[in-house]
Protein backbone atom coordinates (compact mmCIF):
# COMPACT_ATOMS: atom_id res chain seq x y z
CA UNK A 1 0.00 0.00 0.00
CA UNK A 2 1.36 3.46 -1.29
CA UNK A 3 0.17 5.50 1.72
CA UNK A 4 0.06 4.92 5.63
CA UNK A 5 -3.39 2.77 6.53
CA UNK A 6 -6.30 4.70 7.13
CA UNK A 7 -6.61 3.58 10.95
CA UNK A 8 -3.08 4.05 11.88
CA UNK A 9 -3.46 8.05 10.53
CA UNK A 10 -6.37 8.01 12.26
CA UNK A 11 -4.49 6.22 15.67
CA UNK A 12 -2.12 8.92 15.70
CA UNK A 13 -4.05 11.85 14.99
CA UNK A 14 -5.69 10.43 18.56
CA UNK A 15 -2.35 10.28 20.39
CA UNK A 16 -1.63 13.79 18.93
CA UNK A 17 1.63 12.22 16.95
CA UNK A 18 0.26 13.60 13.38
CA UNK A 19 1.28 16.83 13.84
CA UNK A 20 -2.06 18.05 14.05
CA UNK A 21 -3.46 19.22 17.32
CA UNK A 22 -2.97 17.74 21.38
CA UNK A 23 -4.14 14.28 22.23
CA UNK A 24 -7.59 13.10 22.68
CA UNK A 25 -8.78 12.61 26.22
CA UNK A 26 -8.97 9.12 27.01
CA UNK A 27 -12.57 8.20 26.31
CA UNK A 28 -12.36 9.99 23.11
CA UNK A 29 -9.33 8.17 22.10
CA UNK A 30 -10.99 5.11 22.90
CA UNK A 31 -14.04 5.79 20.30
CA UNK A 32 -11.65 7.46 17.45
CA UNK A 33 -9.26 4.37 17.94
CA UNK A 34 -12.39 1.73 17.68
CA UNK A 35 -14.07 4.16 14.38
CA UNK A 36 -10.51 3.98 13.15
CA UNK A 37 -10.75 0.30 12.84
CA UNK A 38 -14.05 -0.05 11.78
CA UNK A 39 -12.95 1.91 8.50
CA UNK A 40 -10.67 -0.12 8.80
CA UNK A 41 -12.22 -3.20 8.29
CA UNK A 42 -14.71 -1.37 5.88
CA UNK A 43 -12.08 -0.13 3.40
CA UNK A 44 -10.72 -4.07 2.97
CA UNK A 45 -7.67 -2.96 4.69
CA UNK A 46 -5.22 -5.31 7.13
CA UNK A 47 -5.21 -5.07 10.90
CA UNK A 48 -1.63 -5.71 12.12
CA UNK A 49 -0.36 -6.82 15.20
CA UNK A 50 0.24 -3.41 17.05
CA UNK A 51 -2.88 -1.93 15.52
CA UNK A 52 -5.46 -1.47 17.90
CA UNK A 53 -8.40 -3.95 18.09
CA UNK A 54 -11.69 -4.91 19.79
CA UNK A 55 -10.61 -7.36 23.24
CA UNK A 56 -13.73 -9.56 20.96
CA UNK A 57 -11.98 -9.72 17.98
CA UNK A 58 -8.76 -10.78 19.27
CA UNK A 59 -10.57 -13.75 21.13
CA UNK A 60 -12.43 -14.54 18.33
CA UNK A 61 -9.13 -14.74 16.21
CA UNK A 62 -7.23 -16.38 18.64
CA UNK A 63 -10.10 -19.19 19.12
CA UNK A 64 -10.25 -19.62 15.51
CA UNK A 65 -6.57 -19.90 14.85
CA UNK A 66 -5.96 -22.14 17.81
CA UNK A 67 -8.66 -24.72 16.37
CA UNK A 68 -7.50 -24.67 13.33
CA UNK A 69 -4.09 -25.08 14.44
CA UNK A 70 -4.92 -27.65 16.55
CA UNK A 71 -6.92 -29.30 13.41
CA UNK A 72 -3.05 -29.38 11.33
CA UNK A 73 -1.35 -30.79 13.95
CA UNK A 74 -3.78 -33.69 14.99
CA UNK A 75 -4.44 -34.27 11.22
CA UNK A 76 -1.47 -36.09 10.90
CA UNK A 77 -1.86 -38.95 13.01
CA UNK A 78 -4.72 -40.62 10.64
CA UNK A 79 -2.65 -40.61 7.61
CA UNK A 80 0.95 -40.70 9.41
CA UNK A 81 -0.95 -44.34 10.46
CA UNK A 82 -0.19 -45.30 7.02
CA UNK A 83 3.35 -44.31 6.42
CA UNK A 84 5.13 -47.47 7.22
CA UNK A 85 2.37 -49.37 5.06
CA UNK A 86 2.56 -47.51 1.74
CA UNK A 87 2.28 -49.23 -1.12
CA UNK A 88 5.44 -47.67 -2.67
CA UNK A 89 8.52 -46.24 -2.43
CA UNK A 90 7.06 -43.23 -4.51
CA UNK A 91 3.63 -43.40 -2.13
CA UNK A 92 5.77 -42.70 0.77
CA UNK A 93 7.80 -40.15 -0.19
CA UNK A 94 4.63 -38.21 -0.81
CA UNK A 95 2.76 -39.01 1.82
CA UNK A 96 5.72 -38.56 4.47
CA UNK A 97 6.19 -34.76 2.69
CA UNK A 98 2.31 -34.02 3.21
CA UNK A 99 2.22 -34.93 6.36
CA UNK A 100 5.39 -32.79 7.13
CA UNK A 101 3.46 -30.01 5.65
CA UNK A 102 0.60 -30.36 8.40
CA UNK A 103 3.21 -29.73 11.00
CA UNK A 104 4.00 -26.65 8.95
CA UNK A 105 0.92 -25.17 8.91
CA UNK A 106 0.44 -25.68 12.32
CA UNK A 107 3.64 -23.90 13.10
CA UNK A 108 3.04 -21.03 10.79
CA UNK A 109 -0.89 -20.98 12.71
CA UNK A 110 0.65 -20.88 16.23
CA UNK A 111 3.04 -18.19 15.02
CA UNK A 112 -0.32 -15.87 14.17
CA UNK A 113 -1.88 -16.47 17.21
CA UNK A 114 1.14 -15.22 19.23
CA UNK A 115 0.76 -12.35 17.27
CA UNK A 116 -1.97 -11.66 18.77
CA UNK A 117 -0.32 -12.12 22.77
CA UNK A 118 -1.17 -16.08 23.27
CA UNK A 119 1.62 -17.92 23.17
CA UNK A 120 1.95 -21.94 22.00
CA UNK A 121 2.30 -23.47 25.33
CA UNK A 122 -1.24 -22.42 26.52
CA UNK A 123 -2.68 -23.14 23.18
CA UNK A 124 -1.38 -26.62 23.50
CA UNK A 125 -2.28 -26.76 27.10
CA UNK A 126 -5.87 -26.07 25.80
CA UNK A 127 -6.42 -28.51 23.49
CA UNK A 128 -4.51 -31.19 25.56
CA UNK A 129 -7.42 -30.90 28.33
CA UNK A 130 -9.93 -30.42 26.12
CA UNK A 131 -11.08 -26.47 26.22
CA UNK A 132 -10.00 -25.89 22.93
CA UNK A 133 -11.20 -27.76 19.83
CA UNK A 134 -9.45 -29.24 16.52
CA UNK A 135 -11.51 -30.37 13.21
CA UNK A 136 -14.19 -33.29 14.10
CA UNK A 137 -12.99 -35.08 10.64
CA UNK A 138 -10.21 -36.38 12.65
CA UNK A 139 -11.96 -37.98 14.87
CA UNK A 140 -12.61 -40.83 11.74
CA UNK A 141 -10.70 -43.78 11.71
CA UNK A 142 -8.24 -44.36 8.36
CA UNK A 143 -9.29 -47.96 7.79
CA UNK A 144 -7.74 -48.60 4.23
CA UNK A 145 -4.82 -47.11 1.86
CA UNK A 146 -7.32 -46.00 -0.16
CA UNK A 147 -8.86 -43.31 3.17
CA UNK A 148 -5.30 -41.59 1.89
CA UNK A 149 -6.61 -40.70 -0.96
CA UNK A 150 -10.36 -39.85 -0.01
CA UNK A 151 -8.73 -37.72 3.09
CA UNK A 152 -7.09 -35.66 0.02
CA UNK A 153 -9.45 -35.39 -2.08
CA UNK A 154 -12.47 -34.28 0.64
CA UNK A 155 -10.91 -33.34 3.57
CA UNK A 156 -8.28 -30.99 2.41
CA UNK A 157 -10.40 -30.10 -0.69
CA UNK A 158 -13.09 -29.31 1.92
CA UNK A 159 -9.97 -27.39 3.32
CA UNK A 160 -9.17 -25.46 0.38
CA UNK A 161 -12.97 -24.70 -0.29
CA UNK A 162 -12.97 -22.73 3.41
CA UNK A 163 -9.15 -21.74 3.73
CA UNK A 164 -8.86 -19.53 0.04
CA UNK A 165 -11.96 -17.02 1.22
CA UNK A 166 -9.18 -16.99 4.79
CA UNK A 167 -6.64 -15.19 2.64
CA UNK A 168 -8.19 -11.95 2.49
CA UNK A 169 -9.33 -12.34 5.85
CA UNK A 170 -8.93 -8.81 7.82
CA UNK A 171 -6.16 -9.88 10.35
CA UNK A 172 -2.75 -9.92 8.52
CA UNK A 173 -0.70 -12.24 9.61
CA UNK A 174 -3.25 -15.28 9.70
CA UNK A 175 -4.63 -13.98 5.87
CA UNK A 176 -0.68 -14.12 5.34
CA UNK A 177 -0.40 -17.41 6.78
CA UNK A 178 -2.94 -18.61 4.72
CA UNK A 179 -1.74 -18.10 1.30
CA UNK A 180 1.42 -20.17 1.79
CA UNK A 181 -0.91 -23.54 3.55
CA UNK A 182 -3.25 -23.04 0.29
CA UNK A 183 -0.92 -23.43 -2.05
CA UNK A 184 0.29 -26.77 0.05
CA UNK A 185 -2.68 -28.22 -0.19
CA UNK A 186 -4.07 -27.64 -3.28
CA UNK A 187 -0.80 -30.17 -3.93
CA UNK A 188 -2.34 -32.36 -0.76
CA UNK A 189 -5.61 -32.61 -2.95
CA UNK A 190 -4.26 -33.26 -6.05
CA UNK A 191 -2.59 -36.13 -4.59
CA UNK A 192 -5.90 -37.88 -3.11
CA UNK A 193 -7.29 -37.49 -6.08
CA UNK A 194 -4.32 -39.02 -8.13
CA UNK A 195 -4.49 -41.96 -5.69
CA UNK A 196 -7.45 -42.48 -5.89
CA UNK A 197 -7.78 -42.47 -9.58
CA UNK A 198 -5.26 -45.20 -9.79
CA UNK A 199 -7.32 -47.37 -7.27
CA UNK A 200 -10.42 -46.48 -8.96
CA UNK A 201 -9.02 -47.62 -12.36
CA UNK A 202 -6.94 -51.14 -10.81
CA UNK A 203 -8.65 -53.94 -9.73
CA UNK A 204 -12.20 -54.75 -9.44
CA UNK A 205 -10.68 -54.84 -5.49
CA UNK A 206 -8.99 -51.83 -5.48
CA UNK A 207 -11.88 -49.82 -6.88
CA UNK A 208 -14.16 -51.25 -4.08
CA UNK A 209 -11.91 -50.00 -1.76
CA UNK A 210 -11.44 -46.34 -3.30
CA UNK A 211 -15.25 -46.53 -3.43
CA UNK A 212 -16.09 -47.61 0.49
CA UNK A 213 -13.26 -44.86 1.28
CA UNK A 214 -15.10 -42.05 -0.21
CA UNK A 215 -18.19 -43.18 1.06
CA UNK A 216 -16.85 -43.42 4.78
CA UNK A 217 -15.28 -40.21 4.08
CA UNK A 218 -18.27 -37.87 2.24
CA UNK A 219 -20.38 -36.55 4.97
CA UNK A 220 -17.82 -35.94 7.64
CA UNK A 221 -15.99 -33.97 4.98
CA UNK A 222 -19.78 -31.93 4.71
CA UNK A 223 -19.89 -31.12 7.96
CA UNK A 224 -16.70 -30.08 8.11
CA UNK A 225 -18.02 -26.52 7.17
CA UNK A 226 -19.95 -26.03 10.51
CA UNK A 227 -23.56 -26.36 11.14
CA UNK A 228 -26.27 -24.73 9.15
CA UNK A 229 -26.21 -21.06 9.16
CA UNK A 230 -28.95 -20.97 10.95
CA UNK A 231 -27.24 -22.68 13.97
CA UNK A 232 -23.98 -20.86 12.95
CA UNK A 233 -23.19 -19.07 16.77
CA UNK A 234 -20.26 -16.96 15.52
CA UNK A 235 -21.16 -16.74 12.05
CA UNK A 236 -22.54 -12.97 11.49
CA UNK A 237 -20.21 -11.28 13.66
CA UNK A 238 -17.07 -12.97 12.22
CA UNK A 239 -18.63 -11.93 8.83
CA UNK A 240 -19.10 -8.09 10.26
CA UNK A 241 -15.04 -8.30 10.68
CA UNK A 242 -14.44 -9.44 7.44
CA UNK A 243 -12.53 -12.59 9.68
CA UNK A 244 -14.96 -14.60 7.41
CA UNK A 245 -16.10 -14.01 3.96
CA UNK A 246 -18.77 -16.66 3.28
CA UNK A 247 -21.48 -18.73 5.44
CA UNK A 248 -20.73 -22.38 5.95
CA UNK A 249 -23.62 -23.05 3.83
CA UNK A 250 -22.38 -21.15 0.69
CA UNK A 251 -19.00 -22.19 1.35
CA UNK A 252 -20.81 -26.14 1.50
CA UNK A 253 -22.60 -25.62 -1.47
CA UNK A 254 -19.37 -24.60 -3.14
CA UNK A 255 -17.85 -27.83 -2.31
CA UNK A 256 -20.43 -29.99 -3.47
CA UNK A 257 -20.72 -28.32 -6.86
CA UNK A 258 -17.02 -28.95 -7.20
CA UNK A 259 -17.13 -32.38 -6.31
CA UNK A 260 -19.56 -34.20 -8.05
CA UNK A 261 -18.19 -34.02 -11.21
CA UNK A 262 -15.09 -34.85 -10.46
CA UNK A 263 -16.23 -38.05 -8.87
CA UNK A 264 -17.72 -38.87 -12.52
CA UNK A 265 -14.30 -38.54 -13.33
CA UNK A 266 -12.81 -40.35 -10.62
CA UNK A 267 -15.59 -43.14 -11.93
CA UNK A 268 -16.40 -43.51 -8.58
CA UNK A 269 -20.25 -42.52 -6.53
CA UNK A 270 -21.37 -40.35 -3.98
CA UNK A 271 -23.10 -41.71 -1.22
CA UNK A 272 -25.99 -40.06 -1.14
CA UNK A 273 -28.70 -40.36 -4.18
CA UNK A 274 -29.62 -36.88 -4.20
CA UNK A 275 -27.02 -34.51 -5.76
CA UNK A 276 -27.89 -33.81 -9.15
CA UNK A 277 -28.40 -30.03 -10.99
CA UNK A 278 -30.74 -27.99 -10.14
CA UNK A 279 -31.40 -25.46 -13.48
CA UNK A 280 -33.15 -22.86 -11.01
CA UNK A 281 -30.62 -22.35 -8.38
CA UNK A 282 -27.79 -23.74 -10.42
CA UNK A 283 -26.50 -25.46 -7.73
CA UNK A 284 -26.29 -29.53 -6.70
CA UNK A 285 -29.13 -30.53 -4.50
CA UNK A 286 -27.55 -32.93 -1.94
CA UNK A 287 -29.35 -34.81 0.82
CA UNK A 288 -29.76 -33.76 4.83
CA UNK A 289 -26.60 -34.52 7.11
CA UNK A 290 -26.94 -35.78 9.93
CA UNK A 291 -26.01 -33.32 12.57
CA UNK A 292 -26.75 -35.12 15.25
CA UNK A 293 -23.30 -37.46 14.11
CA UNK A 294 -21.30 -34.24 13.99
CA UNK A 295 -22.82 -33.56 17.29
CA UNK A 296 -21.79 -36.80 18.89
CA UNK A 297 -18.42 -36.81 17.41
CA UNK A 298 -18.09 -33.05 18.83
CA UNK A 299 -18.97 -34.13 22.15
CA UNK A 300 -15.90 -36.57 22.65
CA UNK A 301 -18.32 -39.98 21.04
CA UNK A 302 -16.41 -40.27 17.34
CA UNK A 303 -14.51 -43.30 17.13
CA UNK A 304 -11.08 -41.67 17.76
CA UNK A 305 -11.58 -38.74 19.88
CA UNK A 306 -9.63 -40.48 23.17
CA UNK A 307 -7.07 -42.06 20.56
CA UNK A 308 -6.13 -38.73 18.84
CA UNK A 309 -5.28 -36.46 22.52
CA UNK A 310 -3.68 -39.67 24.05
CA UNK A 311 -1.13 -39.68 21.59
CA UNK A 312 -0.96 -36.09 20.90
CA UNK A 313 -0.27 -35.60 24.66
CA UNK A 314 2.16 -38.70 24.29
CA UNK A 315 3.96 -37.53 21.59
CA UNK A 316 4.61 -33.64 23.51
CA UNK A 317 5.54 -35.62 27.00
CA UNK A 318 8.18 -37.55 24.67
CA UNK A 319 9.34 -34.18 22.87
CA UNK A 320 10.12 -32.44 26.04
CA UNK A 321 13.82 -33.19 25.62
CA UNK A 322 13.86 -31.81 22.08
CA UNK A 323 12.25 -28.20 23.15
CA UNK A 324 14.38 -27.80 25.83
CA UNK A 325 17.76 -28.89 24.20
CA UNK A 326 16.30 -26.25 21.27
CA UNK A 327 15.73 -23.50 24.44
CA UNK A 328 19.30 -24.25 25.96
CA UNK A 329 20.45 -23.91 22.25
CA UNK A 330 18.86 -20.66 21.92
CA UNK A 331 19.88 -19.49 25.38
CA UNK A 332 23.82 -20.20 24.76
CA UNK A 333 23.65 -18.41 21.17
CA UNK A 334 21.70 -15.16 22.72
CA UNK A 335 24.36 -15.11 25.44
CA UNK A 336 27.28 -15.67 22.66
CA UNK A 337 26.36 -13.13 20.93
CA UNK A 338 25.79 -10.52 23.70
CA UNK A 339 29.39 -11.38 24.94
FE1 LIG B 1 -2.92 -28.34 6.29
FE1 LIG C 1 -3.44 -30.69 3.91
Amino acid sequence: MATAAAHQTARAQADGTAGAGAPLEESARATAYEAAFDAAVAADERIEPRDWMPDAYRSTLVRQIAQHAHSEIIGMQPEANWITRAPSLRRKAILMAKVQDEAGHGLYLYSAAETLGTGRDELLDKLHSGRQKYSSIFNYPTLTWADVGAIGWLVDGAAITNQVPLCRCSYGPYARAMVRVCKEESFHQRQGYELLLALSRGTAEQHAMAQDAVDRWWWPSLMMFGPPDDESAHSAQSMAWKIKRHSNDELRQRFVDICVPQAQSLGLTLPDPEPRWNEEREHHDFGPIDWTEFREVLKGNGPCNEQRITQRKRAHDEGAWVRDAAAAYAGKHTTAGKA
